[in-house]
């Protein structure tokens, strides 16, 4: 981390320990506007920061710190397309995939627009298609659709498909990511391979999960349709086309993307073509405007109107001088429930480092654990932790103001359980309210003593609120970018590569060391004691 940043966060630590001493009811108290002050929107797109513990001269000296770290010219460099992906040598231009204006986006020299309009009208077309059943399988229109793919190549189809469920009207969609082969024949133990497409998503296409579980599949079908099904019911998405031709799979069933989009960021590209097959191109196209419109908010917005720079700043402020170590992202609506797993991709894999940018420690925190559930269910769960555990946990709170089902009372319900929630989290209730609400109810004195402790809740536990109108394509896009930009903004500040991940290397090579003695085949000897006394009773055990 720069030291003038190290520096700026030492000036906010002592600014905390005096604004510990305001709760944040006193905050509201003192100001009138403190919602109108600390919340922002997109046109119905609100969010509301105003339940966080800081003030007016704290958000002050985040957005100096901000400036300061560079936040401005490192997204004119993004969208520049330098290199920013310094380890990987690469640009990160995932905003081109949503380009809709007429802006060129260029890399290495070249506007990349000609190149993503070309397969965003092969996607169109194929998709169109495959809808209509003009582009069929051996045993007619395709029923069903099987993303196989993992990690970005997964997460982000399948939260999306999840989240646009009411706008899916296409064939049936299913995900398959797991290398553990109960995910894969459990999804084809209801299929008909001859109405099944198989779409095998992988930017490297070298992963492991996914080509065994791409091959399993493609042994399933040639079992009942023979080799030759396999051009026809095989697509594959991906920037190494050799390994898809040399799977198999048709040149025009083939989906190019490039390497400056990265898998995390990737939901935008070919990578959504099982999203566009499921909910038709129209819906498609709202859900990229929705993000352009966030990338045209991010680089037009002055940073303290700009709705990811200061998501991003209460995050800092969260991790770096408050010491949470979490984050939880509870949203409202069921459909969102894939959601607080994306997010985790998206975050923990692009912020969960420790060496900056110059190869030296960062010097600070990083990235928090990011986990959710849908709100009401983690109220019966977790949320007693939320309220009154010994960790204080920053939430973000996601709701529609529309429902896609309206049954009777079940959305206003839903509603009140979330306001009701960052309320408590925020007043809490103290012991002499507790005691007065005890003696109001008629216990005695001595009773009241002894439970009135476990009924105190400290209140000053941070929330942000996101309400829209309702959970369209285009609200969807508008959230994943927010969090994307705000992501990005965050790895600024700490001076790491948000767009490597060099984290999951050394796990994946040792699976393939391993692999053989798994088998039985090689000696575990040069294994310590641990992994011995495990891979000798699992040998043990197998039958
Ligand atoms: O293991 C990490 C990772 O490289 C992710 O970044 C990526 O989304 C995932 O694996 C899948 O990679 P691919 O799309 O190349 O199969």
């Amino acid at each position: 981390m720069h030291p003038e940043t190290l520096e700026k966060l030492e000036v906010l630590r002592l600014h905390w320990r005096k604004l510990q001493q305001r709760p944040m009811r006193q905050l509201f108290a003192e100001n009138p506007n403190r919602f109108e002050d600390f919340s922002l929107n997109i046109d119905d797109l609100l969010v509301d920061f105003s339940k966080n513990h800081l003030d007016g001269e704290a958000l002050a000296m985040l957005l100096d710190l901000a400036k300061s770290a560079g936040v401005e010219d490192a997204r004119a460099a993004m969208f520049a397309g330098q290199h920013i992906n310094t380890s990987e040598d690469r640009a990160v231009m995932h905003m081109a995939l949503r380009n809709g204006s007429d802006r060129p986006m260029i890399v290495d020299g070249k506007d990349v627009m000609g190149d993503v309009r070309a397969v965003q009208a092969q996607m169109k077309q194929f998709a169109t298609s495959v809808r209509n059943g003009k582009i069929a399988g051996s045993g007619g229109a395709f029923t069903d659709i099987v993303n196989i793919g993992i990690g970005g190549s997964d997460l982000g189809p399948v939260m999306v498909s999840e989240a646009l469920s009411p706008y899916c009207d296409g064939p049936n969609l299913h995900f398959v990511s797991n290398v553990d082969g109960d995910d894969l024949a459990d999804t084809l133990a209801v299929l008909n391979p001859a109405t099944t497409l198989f779409i095998v998503a992988s930017k490297t296409f070298t992963t492991t999960e996914t080509l065994t579980n791409a091959h399993s599949a493609r042994h399933w079908l040639v079992e009942t349709l023979g080799e030759e099904a396999v051009g026809q019911h095989f697509a594959a998405l991906s920037t190494n086309l050799e390994a898809t031709s040399a799977f198999g799979i048709d040149d025009d069933f083939t989906f190019g993307f490039w390497d400056w989009v990265g898998g995390r960021y990737s939901v935008w590209s070919a990578i959504g073509l099982s999203v566009m097959i499921g909910i038709g191109v129209e819906n498609f196209e709202q859900f990229l405007l929705g993000a352009h419109e966030v990338d045209n908010h991010f680089v037009e917005q002055p940073l303290a109107k700009n709705i990811p720079v200061i998501m991003a700043l209460i995050g800092i402020w969260h991790r770096n001088i408050c010491e949470f170590s979490t984050h939880a992202v509870l949203p409202y609506a069921q459909h969102l429930h894939r959601f607080p797993a994306y997010l985790q991709q998206l975050d923990m894999e692009s912020n969960g480092k420790s060496t900056a940018k110059n190869g030296q420690q960062v010097g600070a925190k990083t990235g928090p654990i990011v986990w959710g559930e849908p709100g009401t269910n983690g109220q019966h769960a977790f949320y007693q932790l939320i309220h009154q555990g010994s960790d204080i946990i920053p939430v973000d709170f996601l709701i529609a103001a529309n429902p896609h089902h309206q049954l009777g009372e079940h959305h206003d319900i839903l509603l009140a359980n979330c306001f009701a929630q960052s309320e408590a989290l925020m007043k809490g209730k103290n012991i002499d309210e507790v005691r007065g609400e005890l003696r109001l109810a008629g216990m005695d004195e001595e009773k009241i003593a002894n439970l009135a402790p476990h009924k105190v809740f400290s209140g000053n536990r941070p929330s942000s609120t996101f309400v829209f109108s309702k959970l369209t394509p285009r609200t969807l896009g508008r959230l994943i970018a927010i969090y994307e930009h705000k992501i990005f903004v965050q790895g600024v500040i700490w001076n790491i590569n948000s767009f490597d991940q060099w984290g999951v290397e050394l796990g994946k090579s040792l699976a393939t060391e391993l692999l053989p003695m798994v088998k039985g085949e090689a000696s575990t000897e040069a294994k310590d004691a641990s992994t011995q006394g495990l891979l000798a009773h699992f040998q043990a055990l197998k039958k």
